[in-house]
């Protein structure tokens, strides 16, 4: 986690119904600068979305990607499976206030979108703000950390 040189790199992914929303992020995201690893799907054909979450959670997990952004038809099913893989720290951001503030406070690894909850312009709204907020560390260090430690707790166990 964390690799500097992976810094600038971002992992993405859809199901059928985020898919619209993911080409357009790719747009908004090679205008930013970064670079992209696409993990899908790549049409609105009907598919899993724990197939494309797992995917981005891992890049980010292991270090390809320092953040990810996954788009479903709420958002939450993304983060419920893109959750379950260690390290990642997913957020359902289907508004401004929250992709910046899960960024301030949690140290959000991942942005999860609701296609079916936003318009398009609020969706860009939503990632740029995702991005552009870093985490303020402080207080809330020892918090995020706090989630480390249940993660930990439960991964021994099994
Ligand atoms: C697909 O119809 C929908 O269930 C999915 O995109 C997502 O909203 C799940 O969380």
């Amino acid at each position: 986690m964390g690799d500097e040189k992976n810094e600038r790199v971002i992992a993405i992914g859809s199901d059928h119904a985020g898919f619209r929303i993911k080409e357009i992020y790719k747009e908004e995201l090679t205008r930013r600068g970064y670079d992209m690893l696409d993990m899908g799907t790549d049409s609105e054909e009907s598919c899993d979305y724990p197939d494309f979450a797992q995917a981005v959670a891992e890049a980010v997990s292991v270090g390809d990607a320092s953040k990810g952004v996954l788009v479903c038809g709420t958002g939450a099913g993304m983060a419920m499976a893109a959750n379950k893989v260690p390290g990642v720290r997913a957020a359902v951001c289907n508004d401004p206030y929250t992709a910046q503030y899960c960024r301030l406070h949690n140290d959000a690894n991942v942005l999860t979108l609701g296609a079916r909850v936003v318009d398009e312009d609020e969706a860009l709204r939503i990632l740029g703000l995702f991005l552009d907020a870093g985490f303020e560390g402080g207080r809330h260090s020892a918090r995020v950390e706090k989630i480390g430690e249940i993660e930990r707790k439960y991964t021994k166990e099994r």
